[in-house]
């Protein structure tokens, strides 16, 4: 029989008193604006989220005028954090809230969880920070500290693990103060149960930590095993003339819905080197209707999706004629502000072209 003192909240919230993190975002009443740091929080890191926060605030200081601006305003505020579906949900979101409710953020977790690209979790953030309600979290940092807390068996990221974690995440939660506590376990997750090596001994929770008592923290948490990510290869052409550059919009909807883009294909049906120079010239017509001499390949460009990896093969070319068939195509000049992501400020970078 090991001894386990269940942990206690109150503990947690003595550390948070004492050790949390000074952030941009914390002791801001407006659920608006913790909407906001919530979202950019899902995929990015605290490091990263402080360089956009308050720039994303300034730009956009209420629902309103999220709402009323442009799709390709907001995109472009968010260039470089990834993950762009949250900008477009965010802003769909901004104009659900304009047209269906009046022009006010929701004030109960089922209306925030009804917004798009608001989940269970950040629902929960909003209205433990926001409106200090006692709702629960469960988001990567609060998951291996419950995991090592309770010494979850499961992978921490599957179902039944997911469903025990939630358990516990709301057991714990307490009635008092949910907004700080919720703030409390991320720091503790982020500073001292960190993935490796983690702080122990400074840990306000370790005499109720399972995973402590029975000495075997490193064991925790248990994940699946990760899925092979499928490698897909494109063509990317970088058409230039006089200093521009022509891309594309990417269609709405999609994976960097909105952003813009080189002219690219899929490579995979490609005849091999040397003789692709003239492919990707046959190519750039049969497509766009465009016609370009000195077609040369300048480089390769890796990037890592969540769901798979992509090279891009960089290809450059002048400008001699045609106009590309489609819509959303145009020039681009050097600093343009059309926004793109990082990948594709990448793969224009490799041709000097700078953004
Ligand atoms: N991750 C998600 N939400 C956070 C917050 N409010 N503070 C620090 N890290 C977070």
């Amino acid at each position: 029989m090991i001894d386990w003192e269940f942990p206690y909240s109150e503990k947690l919230l003595k550390f948070y008193q004492n050790s949390g993190r000074h952030l941009p975002w914390r002791g801001d009443g407006d659920p608006y604006r913790i909407w906001i740091s919530e979202v950019m929080l899902q995929q990015t890191g605290v490091a990263a989220v402080k360089g956009y926060y308050g720039r994303f605030l300034s730009r956009f200081p209420t629902v309103a005028a999220l709402g009323a601006a442009d799709l390709q305003e907001v995109l472009r505020e968010w260039q470089g954090m990834g993950y762009y579906r949250r900008a477009e949900n965010l802003h769909r979101a901004a104009r659900i809230i304009r047209d269906d409710l009046g022009g006010q953020c929701p004030e109960t977790f089922e209306g925030w969880l009804a917004l798009p690209g608001i989940g269970r979790s950040t629902a929960g953030a909003i209205m433990a920070i926001g409106f200090n309600r006692r709702y629960a979290i469960l988001d990567g940092n609060c998951k291996r500290v419950l995991s090592r807390v309770i010494a979850l068996d499961e992978p921490m990221d599957s179902s039944q693990g997911i469903r025990t974690l939630w358990h516990w995440a709301t057991q714990l939660t307490p009635q008092d103060r949910p907004g700080d506590y919720a703030q409390a376990i991320m720091d503790l997750g982020a500073t001292v149960c960190t993935p490796r090596t983690p702080r122990c001994l400074e840990c306000p929770w370790l005499a109720g930590c399972r995973a402590a008592v029975l000495q075997t923290v490193a064991d925790y948490p248990h994940r699946s095993k990760p899925k092979e990510r499928p490698k897909y290869s494109q063509v990317a052409i970088l058409v230039q003339d006089a200093g521009r550059v022509l891309l594309r919009k990417r269609p709405a909807g999609g994976l960097l819905a909105g952003l813009w883009e080189p002219l690219s294909v899929p490579r995979e049906s490609f005849r091999p080197p040397p003789s692709e120079a003239d492919q990707v010239v046959e190519l750039l017509w049969q497509h766009w209707q465009v016609l370009g001499r000195e077609m040369t390949m300048l480089g390769k460009v890796q990037h890592a999706f969540t769901h798979f990896h992509l090279t891009v093969w960089v290809y450059s070319c002048r400008y001699v004629s045609g106009w590309p068939q489609g819509e959303g195509i145009g020039w681009a000049d050097h600093g343009s502000d059309r926004p793109v992501s990082s990948l594709h400020a990448k793969v224009l970078a490799v041709s000097g072209f700078s953004k």
